[in-house]
């Protein structure tokens, strides 16, 4: 091409420009676009144009981008020169007859970047989408509909921005594979170190890398989500969509409603984040990012090793694994992994083991058919001596088969997702799970000899004998002390709630008849005993009273949530006992008591340190994530208090009382009620006001308490001589003049940095608006990061006179509201 006289002639087109400008999201052939010119996509979404990053002022460097025109902050979404600036104002922009888009330096005279074409190309013209996408489409019909053909388009070649409508995988046909590379810096688009990518080898899988390193493994696709994302769940912001065929493969979501923006992006320091623009804040905020805790990272554990966040050290080798090098493994350096306890050898007998819960391993060695069975799968698999696993390929239709040949290597386990996988196992391990599963009866008449069975028995005859005595001599329970060999402790009958029963002899002579001196307080629907198990077991037990008829409900509630949850920030639950009119719930000891009895009591303030102090809030965080986020029923508590969290022996924080949690379904993160119930002091405008209740009221709730653990008072009935705010205003005025150290007990000694940033995020969290306020899964990345934090908007419910913010305008409804409202007792358990 002649470039001179070319362009020579474009500069002549330009004083025409005008001319072209009834539709501003185009460009038509041979017009160009200059430094200072932009286009704007139909809705003003959004702008193409040049641009320079950052703030600085040290470089001049100017860069062909599309931004989002309205937002404010970190707006750009793709940039076409990343790696090649132009120094000048000196850019252009012009599209050619053939359809490429090109960007030349008129200093210089030189192609700074151009865009490809393919075959031969009539009449083309490039346009900016409001998706964001810049499309060279060839015709005279610019609306891009030519079944969603194309010649070019700025989606196929994303920076590190991924849009919504932007397919991320691969395209076969036009050649295309998408991936997403971290800016140098906030003020330098050039390629960064960090990759978010595709790899196609076996089941096709999301990797991030660092240069050449694997970092991360978000997993391959089950029907539902990518393996290693369990934050991707249907919800009101996204949909999101997943193809797989022979020309393509690709994932993508698509904005619900178009006024509330949401993008990904991989930023400079190599965190892959979701990211909703919150218009009262004009700032992006964290929605969610799938590398939360220290086991994504890629392989910790090795081959045929498991990471379980919940556990320390959080590498175990599988079951019928043991570690490979046993020394380096018991110093944590866990990379060689483990190797089976007993070699396979290929014989008839070997089988397949379960193992359920886990993120399911590397699939680069993997083979899939989408229309086999579980049972075919487990067929082809065995044939093959180098197939090690295999499990169902789409867990949403439960069909499909995916096989691994080779080493099984990033695996975790999940304490409530994840799915199965079968893995091959030697004869001999296939022997021992029969074993261990005959029942017990069997085991003791085939191994024990007749005559020590019979003196057991005789044992236990004479001792059951001894106690019902003792029981008699006790008095006047004895009409309800059933054997007791009901004291065992038996699986429930209901196969749905697998909690054991105890008998109610057994929890009266734990707790010496329920006597006053062991009674521990007062729960939500009951009081609470202290009691010790004969097998020496201190538990506490809940005993609902036979006058509550509310207390019924509750006691179901608590049973069925509490019975399928577990965690290490949750109270473990025991067993129940249900006997004439008697429920009860008992539950494993916490020789601590109530986080409220350490907090509101001076003397025992004092001896709660910042370390503790941190350790708790960390702790009640991750609890609520859990119950929010990563359990499987996916449960909003409603009455998270400073009584509501027991502490244990090494003051471990333990969320308790589940009387008034309700589980909330995929789509409806936000649900209505009639009944509002809760503690005053804890309640979220918006639930307390209109009954409307979210994760975002127990984020509020754990908002009050975090500030109540730094400051040791009490929100409600707080008082200060010079306003008549609550601790949440106090908090609040203090922040807003930078002085928030005068909220910090007195007795607090630690990180300033960590305590003052710990009050910011609670001021986050106790934000007016709910969708201010974050999520438990940002709430953890933000206390244990020290990235910048966004500025906090006026807390609900600052006055305790005016009970409601001025901001809310239901006081009227809260009026009626509030006569229905039940205030648990501040008494804990
Ligand atoms: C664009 O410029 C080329 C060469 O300068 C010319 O041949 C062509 O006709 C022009 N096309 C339009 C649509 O103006
Ligand atoms: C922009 O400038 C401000 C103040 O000079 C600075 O705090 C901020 O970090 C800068 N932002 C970027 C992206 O450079
Ligand atoms: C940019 O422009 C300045 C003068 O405006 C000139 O001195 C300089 O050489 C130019 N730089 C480039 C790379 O063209
Ligand atoms: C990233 O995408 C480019 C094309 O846009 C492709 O050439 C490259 O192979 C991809 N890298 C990976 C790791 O997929
Ligand atoms: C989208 O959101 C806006 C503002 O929140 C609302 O006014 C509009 O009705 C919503 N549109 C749809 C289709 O839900
Ligand atoms: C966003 O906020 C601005 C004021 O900050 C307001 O004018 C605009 O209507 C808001 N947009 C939406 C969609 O709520
Ligand atoms: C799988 O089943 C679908 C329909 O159930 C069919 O269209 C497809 O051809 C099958 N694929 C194979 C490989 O058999
Ligand atoms: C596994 O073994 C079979 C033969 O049994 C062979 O055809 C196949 O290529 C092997 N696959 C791998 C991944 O080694």
């Amino acid at each position: 091409m002649a470039a001179p006289t070319f362009f020579f002639f474009i500069s002549f087109i330009f004083s025409f420009h005008t001319l072209f400008t009834t539709a501003a999201d185009t460009i038509a052939v041979n017009q160009t676009i200059t430094d200072g010119e932009t286009i704007v996509s139909a809705e003003q979404t959004f702008e193409l144009g040049f641009f320079t990053p950052g703030n600085t002022t040290t470089t001049r460097n100017r860069y062909l981008g599309i931004w989002y025109k309205r937002l404010a902050t970190d707006t750009v979404a793709w940039v076409a020169n990343r790696n090649n600036p132009i120094a000048n104002n000196s850019g252009e922009l012009t599209l050619r007859p053939d359809g490429v888009l090109v960007l030349r330096d008129s200093n210089t005279n030189t192609i700074i970047w151009s865009s490809s074409s393919t075959g031969t190309v009539r009449n083309p013209v490039a346009k900016l989408l409001d998706s964001g996408n810049l499309m060279v489409v060839d015709g005279d019909d610019i609306s891009v509909n030519n079944n969603g053909d194309y010649i070019w388009q700025s989606f196929d070649h994303p920076t590190d921005t991924f849009l919504p409508g932007l397919k991320f995988g691969r395209n076969l046909a036009k050649g295309v594979v998408t991936n997403f590379t971290s800016w140098r810096s906030d003020d330098d688009p050039s390629e960064g170190e960090f990759m978010v990518y595709m790899d196609f080898d076996g089941l096709p899988q999301v990797f991030q890398k660092r240069g050449n390193e694997i970092q991360y493994r978000l997993g391959s696709w089950n029907g539902l989500r990518f393996t290693g994302m369990l934050s991707l769940s249907p919800n009101s912001i996204f949909t999101f969509s997943h193809v797989s065929n022979e020309n393509e493969i690709y994932y993508k979501f698509e904005l619900i409603n178009r006024s509330v923006l949401t993008k990904m992006m991989l930023t400079p320091a190599g965190n892959m984040l979701r990211l909703n623009w919150i218009n009262r804040t004009q700032g992006w905020f964290m929605f969610s990012t799938p590398t939360v805790d220290s086991c994504v990272r890629y392989g910790l554990c090795g081959p045929y090793g498991s990471c379980d966040i919940e556990q320390s050290p959080s590498c175990a080798c599988l079951r019928g694994f043991t570690p490979k090098d046993p020394s380096e493994w018991g110093l944590a350096d866990w990379t060689n992994g483990c190797e089976r306890e007993i070699p396979l050898d290929c014989g008839a007998g070997e089988g397949f083991r379960r193992y359920s819960s886990v993120k399911l391993p590397d699939t680069r060695r993997s083979w899939y058919d989408m229309n086999m069975t579980l049972k075919q799968c487990e067929v082809k698999c065995k044939n093959e001596c180098n197939c090690t696993a295999y499990s169902t390929l789409d867990i949403k239709y439960n069909t499909g088969c995916l096989l691994w040949y080779g080493e099984l290597i990033d695996i975790r386990t999940y304490s409530d997702a994840g799915q199965d996988i079968y893995i091959r196992v030697a004869a001999a391990e296939i022997e021992k799970d029969k074993t261990t599963s005959r029942s017990k009866k069997k085991v003791r008449m085939i191994v024990i000899p007749v005559m020590i069975g019979l003196t057991v028995l005789l044992g236990v005859c004479l001792l059951t004998i001894l106690k019902r005595r003792n029981s008699k001599a006790q008095g006047q329970h004895d009409s309800i002390a059933k054997d007791r060999e009901g004291s065992k402790i038996y699986e429930s009958r209901d196969n749905d709630l697998d909690l054991p029963l105890f008998s109610l002899s057994t929890l009266l002579g734990a707790t010496n008849n329920f006597s006053f001196n062991n009674k521990l307080g007062e729960g939500g629907f009951g009081p609470v005993y202290k009691g010790c198990l004969d097998d020496g077991r201190e538990i506490a037990v809940k005993r609902l009273s036979e006058s509550s008829t509310q207390g019924v409900e509750e006691f179901k509630n608590e049973v069925i949530f509490i019975s399928k949850l577990q965690h290490r920030n949750l109270v473990k639950i025991l067993g129940c006992c249900v006997e004439g009119e008697e429920k009860m719930l008992v539950y494993e000891y916490m020789p601590n008591k109530g986080l409220d009895l350490f907090l509101f009591q001076e003397a025992k303030r004092k001896t709660l340190n910042w370390t503790q102090r941190f350790h708790i809030i960390n702790g009640i965080a991750r609890g609520l994530l859990y119950l929010h986020q990563d359990s499987r029923l996916r449960i909003i508590h409603r009455d998270l208090k400073a009584a509501n969290i027991l502490l244990d022996h090494d003051m471990n924080p333990k969320i308790s009382d589940f009387g008034m949690a309700r589980s909330f379904g995929g789509n409806d993160n936000e649900t209505n009620t009639n009944r509002v119930v809760g503690t005053y002091g804890y309640m979220s405008p918006e639930y307390a006001g209109d009954g409307i209740f979210s994760v975002k009221s127990d984020v509020f709730s754990f908002g009050v308490l975090v500030l109540e653990i730094v400051s040791g008072q009490k929100n409600r009935g707080f008082f200060h001589q010079e306003h008549h705010h609550n601790l949440l205003g106090h908090a609040w005025r203090l922040y807003k003049v930078g002085n928030t150290l005068e909220l910090v007990d007195a007795s607090l000694d630690g990180s300033t940095f960590e305590i003052l940033r710990t009050v910011h995020v609670a001021l986050l969290c106790v934000q007016n608006n709910p969708d201010d306020r974050p999520i438990m899964s940002t709430v953890i990345m933000m206390l244990s990061s020290d990235g910048p934090l966004p500025e906090p908007r006026q807390p609900g419910f600052y006055t305790e006179d005016a009970k409601f913010g001025p901001e809310n305008s239901a006081s009227m409804q809260t009026e009626k509201s509030s006569n229905e409202i039940t205030v648990t007792l501040l008494k804990p358990r």
